[in-house]
């Protein structure tokens, strides 16, 4: 059961330099194993820490949130493919033609390479946004035009994840970030839940930075993490019925 959970947690890895992102991983091992790379180690370094984690036998989730016109967009994931990331995120506010293209531009270059394809999330409402009355209504509309498009899940808060997974169906992914422990500091995010919450409400995957990277353990912070989820959950996450490895 732990280490399905373990599969389920994605550390944002938001720090500035290349070393400190592999001294970070060299201590936590095995613990992860799926690692989210941002904009800023990517604008920093590009592939190659993307190598670097993969290299340590972590998963690499792409997380530059694509939102240009389709054909520029297309021609990102396809070279986001050939990274040989597990996932992928593009906004859904870039509309129907830009997502179809990056459905389709995924599937071709992974048959083409003859690789597994990433999976496409989409961006719904960002959880630094304080939400409204209509919030949620807006996470489900972008959620089906996401599903509509042949996307394989989105990235929205806890707080709409037991929405989308109603109105979406089981085998649909859902991401959920702004994750905070009890104890920890919102910061920027505004739309937080903890990590019980947030697989309680259905999510397939959460993701965890600032809890972990500024933890004064990071490991420890890790394990808190995975042990609150097992306490809470029991066998809800042996599962395989959650469409995902
Ligand atoms: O440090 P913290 O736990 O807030 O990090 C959350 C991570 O998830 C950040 O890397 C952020 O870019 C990302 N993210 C988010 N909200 C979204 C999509 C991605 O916070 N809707």
């Amino acid at each position: 059961m732990r280490s399905n959970i373990k599969g389920k947690i994605i550390l944002a890895l938001d720090v500035p330099d290349i070393s400190g992102a592999r001294r970070l991983l060299n201590r936590i091992g095995n613990r992860l194993k799926i690692i989210k790379i941002g904009p800023v180690l990517f604008t920093a370094y590009g592939p190659k820490v993307v190598e670097m984690v993969r290299a340590k036998g972590t998963d690499v989730f792409l997380d530059l949130k694509f939102h240009d016109i389709p054909n520029t967009v297309a021609n990102a994931v396809r070279q986001a493919v050939r990274l040989r990331v597990k996932m992928l995120t593009l906004h859904t506010e870039g509309g129907e033609e830009m997502l179809k293209a990056a459905a389709e531009a995924a599937r071709q270059e992974a048959a083409r390479l003859k690789v597994k394809k990433p999976l496409l999330l989409g961006i719904t409402v960002l959880t630094s946004d304080q939400g409204s009355a209509g919030t949620r209504a807006t996470v489900i509309s972008r959620a089906r035009l996401a599903k509509d498009c042949r996307l394989d899940g989105i990235v929205c808060s806890a707080l709409e994840a037991a929405a989308v997974r109603r109105v979406c169906g089981k085998g649909f992914v859902i991401v959920t970030p702004g994750i905070r422990p009890g104890s920890a500091e919102a910061g920027d995010q505004k739309r937080v839940a903890t990590a019980e919450a947030a697989f309680a409400a259905g999510a397939d995957y959460i993701v965890v930075g600032r809890p972990i990277l500024e933890a004064q353990d990071p490991v420890a912070a890790i394990q808190n993490i995975i042990e609150g989820c097992c306490n809470v959950t029991g066998d809800r996450y042996g599962r395989p019925d959650q469409g995902i490895a």
